[in-house]
Formats: C-alpha cells, sequence, structure tokens
C-alpha cells in the first residue's frame, strides 16, 4: 500500500501505473498495489506523490489488545529488525474496543521487542523518530495490517525546502499541481508568486525526469535486516540513466514580489539541483516576463485565511484576473484558490475545476485557457 495526502490518490495511482505496477485498489489516501520489498525501493525512489510505501507483512482478525500482542509476536521479528536498530511504531486505530491509538501502539512496539529479546536477548530500542526501522499498524473493528514502512521519513519532505517562506506547499502537493497541468516540460511554465519555489522545483525534477528520491539518502528499507546496497546501487544507476542531463528546451520562470521568497527559492533550487533550469526575478505578478505564446502560467496567491487581508486580497485577485486576460493570452493558466469569494473576483470563467487540499484547507486548481481572438 502506498499512503499519499487527501486529494491526490488519482495522482499517485497514475505515478504507479507509468512504473508499471499494477492498481490492485485505491482508497482516499492510498492506493493498493503488488510487489517485492525491492520493488518498495522503487517506488520510494520514483513517486513524487506518494508520502510512504508501506510493505504488508501480516493481516489478521483481531478483537482485543491481547490478541493484537499475540498476533504480531509470531511475526519472526528476529529475522527483520537487528537489535542494533531504532524502532519507531506508528497506528491509526479505529475500533470499538480501545478509544485510542496510543495503547495498541505500545502493545505492537512490546511485542516486536519482547520477541526479539527472547530470539537474540538483545533488542532494540525505540522512540518516535522516523530515521530506523518504522512499523505501522493499521486495525479498523476487528481487522489489523501489519506493515514495515520502507519510506521512514515521509517521501514528500524532500529536503531541498532549507530555507522556508511563508506558506509553502507540501512537495508532493506541488508536484500532483503540475501534473494536472500536463507539464512535461516541452512546454514554457511561469510561475508568477512563487514564493520558495516549491512549484518551480517540482516542474524542473519533472522537466528533467529526475526522480525525487535521488535528494535523500535515508529511507526505511535501508534499516531492514538482508538490505542489499548492491541491489539498491544497481536499481538507481538504471533509473538515473533516463534523467535528462542536457538542460531544456524551454523555459522556467520563477518570480516573486518578495526578495526573501526569491532568495530562498533559489537556495532550495540549488539544493535540489535544478537551479540551472529556472530563471528567477524579485518583480510584481504582472510584470512576470512571459513567452510568445503556449505556456503554462500557475499562480498560488495567498488565500487569506493564514495571511494577508481580504480587502487587499480582493484588489490583488482582481488584478490578477486582469492579467490573465491582457497579458497571457495564448497561454493556459492554473490558479489554485482557497478562498470562493475571492475567486469571483478574478473574473473569469474557468475550463476546468480541480480539487486539492492544501493542510486542511479544500482548494480549487481552475484551469483558464486563454486563447487569442475565438475559442478554436
Ligand atoms: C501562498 S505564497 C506562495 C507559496 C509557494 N507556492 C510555495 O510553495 O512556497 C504567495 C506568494 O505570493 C507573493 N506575492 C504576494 N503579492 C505579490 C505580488 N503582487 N506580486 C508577486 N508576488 C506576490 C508572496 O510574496 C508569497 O511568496
Amino acid at each position: 500500500m502506498v499512503t499519499c495526502g487527501p486529494g491526490l490518490k488519482d495522482y499517485l495511482a497514475a505515478e504507479i501505473e507509468t512504473l508499471a505496477f499494477e492498481i490492485v485498489s485505491s482508497h482516499p489516501g492510498s492506493v493498493v498495489t503488488r510487489g517485492s520489498f525491492i520493488d518498495c525501493m522503487k517506488l520510494n525512489y520514483c513517486l513524487r506523490t506518494a508520502f510512504s510505501v508501506l510493505y504488508l507483512l501480516r493481516e489478521f482478525r483481531c478483537g482485543s489488545t491481547e490478541a493484537l500482542y499475540k498476533q504480531i509476536s509470531t511475526v519472526p521479528w528476529e529475522k527483520i529488525i537487528s537489535p542494533q536498530e531504532r524502532l519507531c511504531v506508528l497506528s491509526r486505530v479505529d475500533t470499538y474496543t480501545v478509544n485510542n491509538s496510543m495503547y495498541p501502539n505500545m502493545k505492537v512496539k512490546d511485542a516486536i521487542v519482547d520477541r526479539i529479546q527472547r530470539k537474540l536477548s538483545n533488542r532494540p530500542d525505540s522512540g518516535k523518530d522516523r530515521n530506523g526501522v518504522v512499523v505501522n499498524l493499521f486495525w479498523k473493528n476487528d481487522k489489523a495490517w501489519i506493515y514495515l514502512n520502507t519510506s521512514g521519513a515521509k517521501l514528500s519532505d524532500r529536503n531541498y525546502r532549507k530555507m522556508p517562506h511563508k506558506a509553502p506547499l507540501r512537495e508532493s502537493l506541488a508536484a500532483a499541481i503540475i501534473m494536472a497541468t500536463g507539464y512535461d516540460g516541452s512546454q514554457d511554465m511561469v510561475l508568477p508568486m512563487c514564493g520558495s519555489g516549491t512549484l518551480a522545483i517540482e516542474a524542473a525534477l519533472i522537466a528533467m525526469n529526475k526522480p525525487p528520491g535521488a535528494l535523500r539518502s535515508n529511507f526505511g528499507f535501508k534499516h531492514i535486516k538482508g538490505f542489499d546496497e548492491r541491489i539498491w546501487k544497481e536499481l538507481r544507476y538504471d533509473i538515473r540513466k533516463t534523467i535528462r542531463k542536457d538542460g531544456l528546451q524551454k523555459r522556467i520562470i520563477a518570480t516573486d514580489i518578495d526578495p526573501h521568497a526569491i532568495d530562498a527559492a533559489r537556495h532550495n533550487a540549488k539544493t535540489a539541483g535544478v537551479d540551472h533550469l529556472i530563471e528567477f526575478d524579485v518583480c510584481d505578478f504582472a510584470d512576470t516576463p512571459l513567452p510568445r505564446d503556449n505556456g503554462i502560467v500557475v499562480m498560488n496567491p495567498e488565500y487569506g485565511s493564514r495571511l494577508g487581508q481580504l480587502e487587499q486580497l480582493e484588489k490583488d485577485y482582481k488584478r490578477i484576473g486582469d492579467f490573465l486576460k491582457k497579458q497571457c493570452t495564448g497561454h493556459t493558466a492554473y490558479l489554485l484558490i482557497g478562498n470562493k469569494q475571492l475567486s469571483a473576483k478574478i473574473g473569469l470563467k474557468a475550463s476546468r475545476r480541480m480539487v486539492f487540499y492544501n493542510g486542511n484547507i479544500e482548494c480549487r486548481l481552475l484551469k483558464y485557457e486563454l486563447y487569442q481572438g475565438e475559442k478554436p
């Protein structure tokens, strides 16, 4: 099972299929596929919209925490986890027998370390950080599933955002937004109001076909007994052969009115190894240099719920509408909007509305086809 943020399952399923894995089922927040432990490495390395790749160890009927302990104790943990590793257990529980996940979480951890202690006369330490072995429990009504979390820390934490700025998008959400625009590097991409550069960086990674896993060194699977460094090296080598290293045919332009935002975006893009592909500039969005036509414009203005004042934002949204109408003809624009009242100020009819969630804010990605003259 591969987990993802709310609203991203279709993008995740599309990515999994592109990597030639079968989709067994998909649910809000997860997609189920079939594969080996080595396949998990590939998914971890390549997926842009995932949170975690979970490898199913057991599913069983479970009516009490005692039964949970007993069932977990039957897994041969001594063959999976070395006593020198650090263990983190994450639980999601929705059952009538217990009313919070803390107690079952402790039971799972005890069952694992007690078994390793019994078999090897030594036990791993446990804690909350996800830098070592991570085990996930899902317990719903009378059914439970226990997984090895082969990702460890969330895959959406790409490690390139060393300089944060105001209201950054989560990297997996930014990747899904770029995927929703159909961008593949063969079009110009323009990102006014780019903030700390997440959309621009994800666009550049997609254009280069650079897997996000290339930006991090630690994964949960590396801490599992029997992890084969040689297989991991070969797998990365094969995938990296398809990275486009010869620059892009088209431009990626990212601007923001705040010089600190552009400093952060430049720094983050450098960390991600894509700064040479993005043209940064400090300016008002309306002064963003636009390529001639057929480009994609993506904007993520403030919503008013977290930053900025509504009255000022109403004026900004009206100006965004004017910018699209007057300066962006010939391009396709996308606005990520988290406030209906403000989106009405754009004064243009969207041709498509896609639902996304930015944290707990329900947003719409509005698509505007800004034809020159009559609609073809
Ligand atoms: C919600 S943030 C964008 C966050 C970005 N997507 C990220 O992931 O970091 C909105 C950005 O719009 C910028 N902004 C506000 N008014 C602007 C204007 N008139 N012209 C250009 N940028 C502006 C702000 O400085 C801020 O960085």
